[in-house]
């Protein structure tokens, strides 16, 4: 039994749940594909007391999270931060269908069988990540946009399928990790420009993101909703 499980919690946002959790004196592991990044995160959470675990799998792939969830057991929360989003933006027409085809395996149905394999393991909650995209589409990552959307149904389904497993999603605006290396864009003046728009006035931390995910696994009146944590960009 581990209080929580952040399915990407190797950097970012589910590192940041990470940091916040174990503050708390509360078991983690932290999942991803690699080894490395799951070394390096461990190495900075600097947890020597036995209460971060980390296990690598990948999300998309149905023995790794039926392989998760044998070796976890029980557990009281899961959070999945998990995305590879590279190559995955731009116009419709030049995406690779294959490149396309692997963000909605990981994104969407990766959150499903998170589901599928942790019906009776998880014993509290379980909190997906979708984004901004999903409801202020720019009109260059639509593919995103609908695996980002389509989770909010999921969480639906799976809040009155579940019951009283808790399901929600947190939505998040544009926030500071290293999910924007794999973007080729200017992150610096495209930051600059959003911050200056949203009514929030600034860009996203982890740590926002974090702060979002620990409410949410802690009202057990809160279920089958979409939380947005973006600055107000819907508004913009
Ligand atoms: N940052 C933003 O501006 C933003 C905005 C809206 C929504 N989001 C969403 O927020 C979530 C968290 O992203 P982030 O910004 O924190 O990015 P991040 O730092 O890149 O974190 C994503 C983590 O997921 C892991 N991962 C990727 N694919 C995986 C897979 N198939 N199976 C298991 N783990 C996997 C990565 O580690 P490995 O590579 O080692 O697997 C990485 O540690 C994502 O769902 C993203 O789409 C981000």
């Amino acid at each position: 039994m581990t209080d929580a499980m952040i399915i990407g919690g190797g950097s970012g946002m589910g590192l940041a749940l990470a940091r916040t959790l174990l503050a708390e004196g509360r078991e983690v592991t932290i999942v991803g594909r690699s080894e490395d990044r799951l070394a390096a995160a461990a190495a900075e959470l600097g947890q020597e007391d036995g209460k971060l675990g980390a296990m690598r799998a990948d999300i998309g792939r149905e023995e790794d999270v039926a392989e998760l969830f044998a070796r976890v057991g029980k557990v009281e929360h899961v959070a999945v931060t998990a995305a590879d989003a590279t190559g995955v933006y731009g116009p419709t027409a030049d995406v690779p269908t294959q490149t396309a085809r692997s963000f909605v395996d990981a994104k969407l149905l990766g959150a499903w069988l998170v589901a599928k394999h942790g019906a009776g393991r998880v014993t509290g909650s379980i909190t997906y990540t979708s984004g901004i995209n999903a409801y202020r589409p720019n009109g260059s990552n639509t593919i995103v946009a609908a695996a980002n959307g389509a989770l909010a149904s999921l969480a639906y389904g799976l809040a009155v399928e579940l019951a009283p497993v808790r399901v929600n999603v947190i939505s998040p605006g544009w926030v500071d990790t290293p999910i924007w290396e794999q973007l080729a864009m200017d992150k610096r003046a495209a930051f600059t420009d959003l911050a200056a728009r949203l009514p929030a006035r600034r860009i996203g931390t982890p740590q926002d993101i974090a702060q979002a995910f620990t409410s949410v696994m802690a009202n057990t009146f809160m279920t089958g909703a979409v939380l947005h944590v973006d600055g107000g960009h819907r508004l913009t």
